[in-house]
């Protein structure tokens, strides 16, 4: 348990670290808590109009969620603690003590954290990401049923990680609630093909 939690607080502060705020800073660009979804993301950064920086912020935020786990791994940690050192990444990036608590919805650092918890799960989701994603050109419902069909999966091949991840998927959904409720009344931005 003093493992778990060690190895938790250090997965929150690398969570904490968003990638689309340093990335805006460091390139002398308005924050992009303040502009287009509000939402401190690759989505939204891509949005703001700058792919590169779109990239590099989906793979930073994907980083720390899967060195966080990788971390865990490291230091012995069972299956199941790693998942919820992975659910402590993604309360970071949620709830950044760095960025006054202001931060994304936590799509892409989940992603990294399933890939290193379970790699097949990740690659499944991810796949149903760019597929929803190309059929519709909306990031929300993108990652509300790529997040959604890891539940499954994971009831199916590793069961001892459904908690954690069921509470994961749960905060993404609850930070999706105002994309849900455009979703609903199919008034969702829709990014240009
Ligand atoms: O990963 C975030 C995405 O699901 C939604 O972002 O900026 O379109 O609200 P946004």
């Amino acid at each position: 348990p003093a493992n778990l939690l060690l190895w938790s607080c250090i997965a929150y502060l690398l969570g904490s670290v968003s990638f689309a705020v340093l990335i805006s800073r460091l390139r002398h660009l308005p924050d992009p808590r303040q502009l287009g979804s509000r939402n401190p993301g690759a989505s939204n950064m891509l949005r703001l109009g700058n792919r590169s920086l779109a990239l590099a912020t989906l793979l930073g935020d994907l980083s720390k969620g899967a060195l966080a786990v990788a971390l865990a791994w490291r230091a012995g940690l069972p299956l199941a603690e790693q998942g919820w050192v992975g659910l402590a990444a993604v309360c970071g990036h949620v709830l950044p003590i760095f960025h006054r608590l202001q931060g994304g919805k936590g799509v892409a650092t989940a992603a990294g954290v399933m890939l290193v918890l379970a790699w097949p799960a990740a690659l499944l989701a991810a796949l149903i990401w760019l597929a929803t994603f190309y059929w519709q050109r909306m990031a929300s419902l993108a990652s509300l049923l790529a997040s959604l069909s890891l539940l499954p999966w994971l009831a199916w091949q590793a069961p001892t990680l459904l908690l954690p991840v069921s509470l994961m998927v749960g905060l993404i959904l609850l930070r999706h609630r105002v994309n849900i409720g455009r979703l609903l009344n199919g008034q969702e931005n829709r990014f240009k093909p």
